[in-house]
């Protein structure tokens, strides 16, 4: 049994879609809320909470893999948990920010699930994705209302991944032999600046739409209203306010583990078109 988590989010439901079509072993997804979910059929959905390592224990009955998501402040309790009730193998997704950017305090809390996964006594697999492609969906109410997107750093290029990429990884890693011990820095196939992906979201949408370049003050004042201070400073360091080689890296992972070329953001804006209509 492999126990899927985030299993409605951007990652989770594409690896729910690779693990049924590969009929790999019996899957079962993670949600807060079974109400909300609607999986692939043959895929079994089960209620629980990773910020609650008491709330796993239906989860993680009889799972021998885990695909794990972090930042829910429990990981260590979660990893415990599965380690009793016998998992043999967890995939971990991490962030590149462990590499990049070490000093942000969601780089060093990604380190420190790292060390437990390490530390865990069961085989592990870390992922470390880049940006997702996923983060523009944060422009979809704008684009669709008003038909622009205001954002800093418009014509930084980074290599942001297509989500469905590291769920193929996952997918190999849960399913393949050979991905113990291993560490995948994920990236896409090229780097993209903002203006790009507001062109290619415009493209696939069938609209207009205006990408209007912002400063990072204003940026982060609008950040900082729902993230909080920090987190908005560690966002805009990322989207370009503190670059570095290897944020600006093309990792050839996706193609390396999955023998499959990663998807391009015009992939992405083209299977996600509808969103901004
Ligand atoms: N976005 C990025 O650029 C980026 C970069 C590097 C790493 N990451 C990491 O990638 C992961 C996915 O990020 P995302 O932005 O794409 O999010 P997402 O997958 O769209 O949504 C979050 C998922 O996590 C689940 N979830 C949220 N709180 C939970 C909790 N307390 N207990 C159990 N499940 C919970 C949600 O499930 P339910 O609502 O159904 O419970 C949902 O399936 C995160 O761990 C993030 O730190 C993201």
């Amino acid at each position: 049994m492999i126990l899927v988590t985030g299993a409605t989010g951007n990652i989770g439901s594409a690896l729910l879609r690779e693990l049924h079509l590969a009929g790999a072993a019996p899957v079962r997804g993670l949600t807060r809320d079974v109400r909300r979910a609607s999986f692939p059929e043959g895929i079994a959905v089960v209620e629980g909470d990773l910020a609650q390592a008491d709330s796993l224990k239906a989860a993680l009955e009889g799972a021998r893999s885990l695909f794990l998501l972090s930042g829910f402040g429990a990981e260590a309790e979660v990893l415990a948990a599965a380690r009793r009730t016998g998992v043999e193998h967890v995939v971990l997704v991490s962030s590149i920010t462990v590499q990049t950017h070490p000093h942000l305090p969601a780089a060093r809390e990604n380190q420190a699930v790292e060390k437990s996964v390490k530390d865990s006594g069961m085989a592990w697999t870390i992922l470390r994705p880049t940006q997702f492609a996923s983060n523009t969906l944060w422009w979809a109410q704008s684009i669709r209302d008003q038909g622009v997107v205001r954002a800093p750093y418009a014509d930084i290029g980074l290599p942001a991944i297509h989500p469905a990429d590291i769920a193929a990884v996952a997918r190999v890693a849960l399913t393949e032999p050979g991905h113990g011990g291993r560490t995948y820095a994920l990236t896409g196939p090229e780097r993209v600046t903002v203006r790009q992906q507001v062109a290619a979201i415009a493209a696939a949408s069938g609209r207009e739409v205006a990408c209007v370049e912002i400063g990072r003050e204003e940026a982060h004042r609008q950040m900082a209203s729902f993230l909080g201070e920090e987190t908005a400073d560690a966002v805009l360091d990322l989207m370009g306010g503190d670059l570095n080689d290897e944020l600006l890296t093309v990792h050839d992972t996706v193609l390396r583990v999955t023998g499959t070329a990663a998807r391009s953001f015009q992939q992405w804006a083209s299977d996600h078109g509808a969103v901004f209509r």
